[in-house]
């Protein structure tokens, strides 16, 4: 049995989280999972502000780490190692992360591990469901919008990513043109199930291409083009404004989604393929139904994991970091914040 603390700083949560498993890896157990979302703190300005996101960290950090100890019950002593998100994201953020893990790894003797966040969206349907390799993984956030073939530990191949706006930044800012709160995507998602999808007309983008692809930000600007034409908003003008924009996003999404599962197809034989969902707009329902459909089309077995481990927490990086360790990763204390760093 490996026990590790992992630790996630890398945008606007400040989480930690205590994670077992054994060496076989079938499935781990979450012990505690404790994150605190910054939201209250970036409301005002309708967006992650860099410099307030790593003073929050700072500020949180410590008492979150005794959080996740106390709430698994543990001490360090049960502690195998320190994982900590090192990269993709905000430098600041990152360099409480890392250097508070690097701090305890050292204390307390023990390894550190340095983690790709992206990798512990990756492989966190393997702590929740135990799904073997290989897998396609649609990774749907506020700064992210990939297909990545998950083929093993270590070798994740980007088949598609956003040529533009990330998908959960394309309804943050919809939400903020049509003045609603941050983060947009549950507002949106509340105001389009009133809406009227088919007042205004806005494009599919990229629909049809060969390419696998993602691009939301022609989109934005339709709809941004269709707002000014109206004049001052009427709550029913925003709600229609929504489900076009929903409509639009998950129309797009599915056209580039079905061609990655064909992809697939076409280079894998196995019976039951699965398409594992993650990141923040996982919670969109219109957006989940239609994964559904589509996987259920071209035989796909689809798998989103709770919510609360779709969008960003500590436990996907400490079982990264335990899938690391049981396959012999060594403690890598020269690691440094890595703001970019591809899968
Ligand atoms: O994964 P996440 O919590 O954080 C990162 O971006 O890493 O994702 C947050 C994103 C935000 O852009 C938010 O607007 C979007 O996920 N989101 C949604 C919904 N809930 C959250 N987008 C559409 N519909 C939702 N219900
Ligand atoms: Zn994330």
């Amino acid at each position: 049995m490996l026990t590790i603390l992992g630790i996630e700083t890398s945008c606007d949560e400040t989480a930690a989280s205590i994670v077992r498993g054994d060496a076989n890896l079938v499935q781990g157990e979450i012990l505690s999972n404790v994150v605190h979302s910054q939201i209250d703190d970036h409301a005002a300005f309708g967006g992650v502000v860099p410099e307030i996101a790593a003073r929050a960290h700072v500020e949180k950090l410590d008492g979150i780490i005794q959080r996740a100890l106390s709430d698994a019950d543990c001490s360090w002593d049960d502690i195998d190692a320190i994982a900590a998100t090192t990269g993709p994201g905000l430098v600041g953020g990152l360099i409480v992360g890392v250097m508070t893990g690097k701090a305890i790894a050292y204390a307390q003797n023990k390894p550190f591990l340095p983690i790709n966040h992206l990798e512990g969206h990756a492989l966190t349907a393997r702590l929740t469901d135990g799904i073997k390799f290989p897998y396609l993984l649609l990774l749907v956030s506020g700064g992210h919008t990939q297909i990545v073939l998950v083929r093993s530990l270590g070798d994740y191949e980007r088949w598609a990513s956003t040529i533009d706006d990330a998908l959960g930044e394309a309804f943050d800012k919809t939400a903020k043109l049509l003045g609603l709160a941050y983060p947009g995507g549950p507002a949106v998602e509340q105001h389009a199930i009133k809406g009227d999808a088919k007042r205004f007309s806005l494009p599919r983008p990229l629909k049809g291409e060969d390419r696998l692809d993602f691009s939301f930000s022609g989109l934005k600007t339709a709809l941004r083009r269709q707002a000014t034409e109206l004049g001052p908003l009427k709550e029913h003008d925003i709600d229609d404004l929504c489900a076009s924009f929903q409509l639009a996003v998950t129309e797009s999404l599915k056209d580039r989604v079905s061609r990655s599962l064909s992809r697939y197809r076409n280079e894998f034989t196995d019976d039951q393929p699965t398409l594992v969902v993650a990141g923040g707009v996982a919670a969109n329902k219109a957006i989940r139904t239609m994964l559904e459909a589509t996987c259920a089309e071209q035989g796909f077995s689809f798998l989103a994991p709770p919510i609360a481990l779709c969008t960003d927490n500590a436990a996907m990086i400490a079982w990264a970091g335990l899938e690391q360790l049981a396959a012999g990763a060594q403690s890598d204390m020269d690691a440094i914040p890595r703001p970019r760093w591809p899968l």
